[in-house]
């Protein structure tokens, strides 16, 4: 067996299972969980339609690069949402099964771990994927601690100069999964210049980048942030989009990566070998996905009246906060966010995330400890009455 494989961390829900194990949920209502971050909203029917109406694609293999169609789908769609001048749906754009799978594909494709101590930088609290990508490429993760200190930032400075010299991938997240930070063009600014000298790929995490509470703001993406910062070819740098969270699709497996064409050229070889190519009917349901905008919109509008009514509960008694993108609410616990976690779930039936499954010890703390990650994917009603149980709850800490 390849022994990298023991180098994985159990997944944080085994490790939230294993903490609720032999816990009876409070009886006499029902449980309400809101420790995964699986979008809960209905399917629009003009997706549902458009599979439908392609079945007959499943005759057909499908090429790894995807139909034409889908391609022009997304680089218009990226020219619409960013402001990108020209995307090239020809060699800056390949549909991938969902993030998580290219996430983790990405790191096979880019490291080189034949040069000595191969490094993967990743922030931290983080998604599970970018450390195994990095494992199982015989890269050794470092992390980035996003804190509240500064707002959840990143704080480049706290890798020594000896990691970035080994750096080969930096993993972002962008709305940030869980503490929902949004990149700036000044962050970005600094990671292009460190990439710049260090050589390192930049992955970019934006699966959360349409779920967002002003309509007036959509959050900076990073193409954008490069073609803003004059990066003609977006050197070095992939983004990673999807539609399960955009558009209500998590079984759909549909995303894209878009970027630096030389790098999606090598991508592209390894994932022809890994066989990932995209169903023909997918193909054409996500065409219909990204042509539409009006579900993304009422989408973000059920959000928002699930945040405004869930922090008007919980903020008297919790230091929840609106966050800048994604679907999380990130709260200091008053108690370990584990015993935090099974007490709820034992009193109140709802099922949170203990921060700390999310995070790392780095620099001395694990930054998701003291923190739950609470995912408002239910409907409105459900989110109001756990928010509600939640704050029954800490009235009694
Ligand atoms: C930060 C982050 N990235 C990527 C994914 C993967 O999403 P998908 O594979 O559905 O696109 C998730 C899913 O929860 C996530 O939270």
């Amino acid at each position: 067996m390849n022994p990298d494989l023991e180098r994985l961390q159990s997944y944080p829900f085994q490790k939230l299972a294993a903490l609720l194990e032999g816990v009876q949920p409070a009886p006499g209502r029902p449980l309400i969980p809101l420790y995964i971050g699986e979008p809960r909203h209905p399917t629009p029917e003009f997706i549902k339609q458009a599979l439908i109406e392609h079945l007959s694609g499943l005759a057909s293999y499908p090429p790894t690069l995807g139909p034409d169609a889908l391609r022009v789908a997304i680089a218009r769609w990226l020219e619409r949402r960013y402001g990108l001048t020209a995307v090239d749906p020809d060699t800056q754009v390949i549909p991938v099964n969902g993030s998580r799978e290219a996430l983790f594909a990405i790191g096979q494709a880019v490291l080189d771990a034949t040069r000595p101590g191969a490094a993967v930088v990743s922030q931290n609290p983080f998604y599970q994927i970018y450390e195994g990508a990095a494992l199982l490429a015989g890269a050794t993760p470092y992390y980035l601690n996003n804190l509240p200190v500064n707002g959840y930032a990143f704080d480049f400075e706290q890798l020594p100069e000896a990691v970035w010299r080994r750096a080969q991938l930096v993993y972002v997240c962008s709305p940030s999964n869980p503490t929902g930070y949004v990149m700036s063009l000044a962050d970005w600014e600094r990671l292009f210049a460190l990439s710049d000298r260090y050589g390192f790929v930049i992955a970019s995490d934006e699966c959360y980048s349409e779920i967002y509470l002003d309509e007036a703001h959509p959050p900076l993406g990073s193409l954008e942030a490069a073609q803003k910062l004059g990066r003609a070819g977006y050197p070095r740098l992939i983004m990673f989009s999807s539609l399960s969270k955009r558009s209500n699709v998590p079984g759909m497996r549909s995303g894209f990566v878009a970027g630096d064409a030389q790098i999606l050229k090598a991508f592209l070889l390894y994932r022809t070998y890994q066989g990932c190519a995209m169903s023909p009917p997918y193909c054409m349901a996500s065409i219909a996905a990204w042509n539409d905008e009006a579900h993304v919109v009422e989408n973000r509008r059920l959000y928002r009246e699930k945040f405004t009514a869930a922090l008007d509960i919980l903020q008297p008694v919790l230091d929840a906060y609106l966050p800048g993108g994604g679907f999380y609410l990130w709260p200091e616990t008053p108690v370990s966010d584990t015993e935090f976690t099974r007490r709820l779930y034992a009193t109140q039936a709802v099922s949170v995330l203990p921060g700390s499954y999310l995070g790392r010890e780095a620099h001395g703390t694990n930054p998701g400890a003291g923190r739950v990650r609470i995912a408002l994917v239910s409907g409105t009603a459900e989110c109001v009455e756990s928010a509600r149980r939640i704050r029954a709850f800490v009235e009694t800490l």
